[in-house]
């Protein structure tokens, strides 16, 4: 996948050279074209060759068109066989636009010449193989570690990580690797775009990640990150506090630090800040929500009192004014949780944060967007949610009512 993007990228002469390498070689080892059509796959370069061309953009319009009659010929000529290496670079040649590939290859000579070095090019494949994830890995990480890196050295190990640790084995190779250390490190640089994308790093390297989440934890990533939430520079208050949601979810010890250190105020002060960005407050209430059904699952063990807090409450159900559909969703999404839990009272929901009138605003605005024919699926479906919240609204107000003896 990687060497097909960056193929992609090269000038079509290395184009060229790649397709007569492959044809001269004729291993399949340069097959990312990813053709499902099996039978085409041993002369599939030629799939890589013409997809390059097609993806540089600068693929006249009649090759284009001409570019299927090709692929099938090309099948053709695998049932017939080629009796020499000369039959191919002559098929090759003839199946291609003639102005074009002399413009490329102009002349035999120069066919010639690439048949000499085919050792070479062979040689030159060989390098270009890819390293392995651990030995990128390891050259980012020492990257970081290089107190003489520049800006851009690092940037560029940062953003290598920011792909490699997506699947979960690397990112348990991360801490081995001492990357962890390293990108942590890195939340204190004074530049806010390496602070930033060390916070993505951190976040995606700990999200459904047990083992990620502790080793954060315990090397003191979660504080810095909160702070780097209150930043003023948005997008690294964004990637924090994506960071942020990723380290403590379905995490008992990072949720019980994330209270030690004020953790629900600081979402509401995003919350009720009616300035607060809408990215930023999608993050909360989807972090509110993930909490409060983290709360829900563990029954017993109470981690989070603040989810039964009257003004943290009222800061959640506050947000269903919002007009983003993204973001009453979410809140929703919240509020069904918040509202099943033990430790939450339903009259402080009914009278303190007028959740009853709340939910039959969000009703009649729903009403009105199902005209818009684009919104209207994404609005039935939230509008399903909504009445799901109302009911269980109702019979959490219904088991204290009908306690209050009359
Ligand atoms: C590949 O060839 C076999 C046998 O010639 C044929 O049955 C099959 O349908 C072909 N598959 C494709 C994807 O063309
Ligand atoms: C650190 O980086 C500098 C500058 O890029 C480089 O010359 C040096 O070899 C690196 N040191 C290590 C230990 O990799
Ligand atoms: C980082 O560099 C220090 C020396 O400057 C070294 O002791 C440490 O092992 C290095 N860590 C990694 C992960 O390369
Ligand atoms: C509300 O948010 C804006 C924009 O992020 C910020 O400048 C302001 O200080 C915040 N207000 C309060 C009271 O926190």
């Amino acid at each position: 996948m990687d060497f097909c993007s960056s193929s992609k990228k090269a000038a079509s002469s290395l184009a060229l050279i790649v397709f007569l390498s492959y044809l001269l070689s004729s291993s399949s080892k340069l097959m990312c074209s990813a053709s499902s059509e099996k039978n085409r796959s041993s002369i599939g370069g030629g799939g890589l060759f013409w997809s390059t061309e097609k993806e540089e953009g600068d693929f006249r319009k009649a090759e284009m068109d001409n570019s299927q009659k090709i692929e099938e010929t090309t099948e053709e000529q695998i049932s017939g066989g080629f009796s020499s290496l000369e039959g191919m670079l002559q098929w090759a040649i003839g199946h291609s636009d003639p102005a074009k590939l002399r413009e490329t290859a102009n002349d035999a000579q120069r066919l010639n010449e690439l048949r000499k070095r085919q050792t070479e090019i062979k040689e030159l494949m060989d390098k270009l193989k890819m390293p392995s994830d651990a030995e990128l890995m390891k050259a980012a990480i020492a990257d970081l570690n290089n107190s003489s890196s520049s800006l851009e050295d690092r940037l560029h190990a940062l953003n290598t990580l920011l792909v490699l640790v997506e699947p979960i084995d690397n990112a348990n190779d991360l801490d081995k690797l001492g990357g962890i250390v390293a990108v942590i490190s890195e939340l204190y640089n004074s530049e806010p775009e390496i602070r930033t994308t060390s916070a993505w790093v951190l976040g995606k390297a700990s999200q459904n990640n047990p083992l990620v989440q502790k080793l954060v934890l315990d090397h003191g990533g979660l504080l810095k990150l909160m702070k780097m939430v209150k930043s003023s520079n948005l997008e690294e208050a964004t990637k924090a506090l994506y960071a942020v949601s990723a380290l403590i979810s379905n995490n008992f010890n990072g949720q019980e630090l994330f209270y030690a250190q004020a953790g629900d105020l600081l979402l509401m002060d995003i919350m009720s800040n009616s300035s607060s960005d809408i990215r930023l407050l999608r993050k909360s209430v989807f972090l509110v929500a993930d909490l409060a059904e983290s709360q829900l699952q563990s029954k017993d063990e109470l981690v989070l009192p603040f989810l039964g807090n009257r003004l943290f409450l009222k800061s959640v159900v506050d947000l269903t004014t919002s007009t983003d559909l993204d973001l009453e969703e979410k809140t929703l999404m919240a509020i069904r949780s918040l509202l099943q839990l033990s430790t939450t009272e339903a009259l402080v929901f009914k009278d303190f944060c007028n959740l009853g009138e709340a939910l039959e605003k969000m009703r009649q605005q729903f009403e009105k967007l199902l005209a818009d024919e684009d919104l209207r699926e994404y609005v039935r479906d939230i509008e399903v949610l909504r009445r799901e919240v109302e009911f269980i609204f109702s019979q959490k107000l219904e088991k204290v009512v009908s306690r209050v003896p009359t």
